[in-house]
């Protein structure tokens, strides 16, 4: 089955460098929360990574990182970025829904991923991935777009700008997960692009 997203040609837009989501930087609360949650060695899922930033960010941190994306493009240049700077991580081009890595992983990070799901059938099936991809008390630390942003409700619509509310967010995942963590925070820092308010959610899987 074919889940609606707020993108579907996601390869062109990074060939096209129309790719107003990606930061310069990785995310500001990344290693605090990481250190908190997750131990150095351990293995991370970086699901939707984009030109894979966060990804080099953790495995820098010294934790076995693995990056995924749907885009080739964006898993060329994330693997061109990593051996550039010297990092060891591995990237692999696939659909999120459909990877069928056979390893667990002791956290899945995703930034900006379930958001793209824009009804709460693709977000479910996308939380039942997250969990068939985590070990026995993994972790998934989520950022998604938080509907408390002042936005007017009709560019939303027409912008198709993802936004997911609490209550949206905790039906997704509370079947499946214990909720660790849920707070308000800024997805980035891009003036007018990222710089908008997110929600940081860490879920526990359930056993
Ligand atoms: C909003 S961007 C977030 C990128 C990155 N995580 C970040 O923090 O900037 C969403 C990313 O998910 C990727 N993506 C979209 N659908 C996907 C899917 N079904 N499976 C894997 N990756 C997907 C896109 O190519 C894009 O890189």
């Amino acid at each position: 089955m074919k889940y609606e997203q707020h993108s579907s040609n996601w390869n062109e837009r990074f060939k096209k460098n129309d790719v107003p989501w990606e930061d310069t930087g990785p995310w500001s609360g990344l290693v605090d929360v990481l250190k908190q949650y997750v131990e150095p060695g351990s293995t991370v899922l970086d699901t939707g990574c984009g030109f894979g930033v966060n990804t080099i960010e953790i495995a820098k941190h010294g934790y076995h990182t693995t990056g995924v994306d749907i885009s080739q493009h964006a898993i060329k240049s994330a693997k061109e970025r990593a051996h550039q700077q010297g990092v060891e991580c591995c990237f692999e081009v696939s659909d999120f829904l459909n990877y069928s890595g056979v390893r667990r992983f002791d956290c899945v990070f995703d930034r900006g991923l379930l958001h793209t799901f824009c009804d709460q059938s693709g977000r479910k099936q996308f939380a039942r991935k997250v969990a068939s991809q985590l070990a026995t008390n993994g972790v998934w630390i989520n950022v998604s777009g938080n509907s408390d942003n002042p936005d007017d409700p009709a560019d939303v619509k027409k912008h198709n700008y993802p936004r997911i509310t609490a209550t949206e967010l905790v039906g997704i995942v509370e079947p499946l997960f214990e909720i660790k963590e849920l707070r308000s925070c800024m997805y980035g820092s891009i003036q007018g692009l990222t710089d908008f308010r997110a929600w940081l959610g860490v879920f526990q899987k359930r056993d």
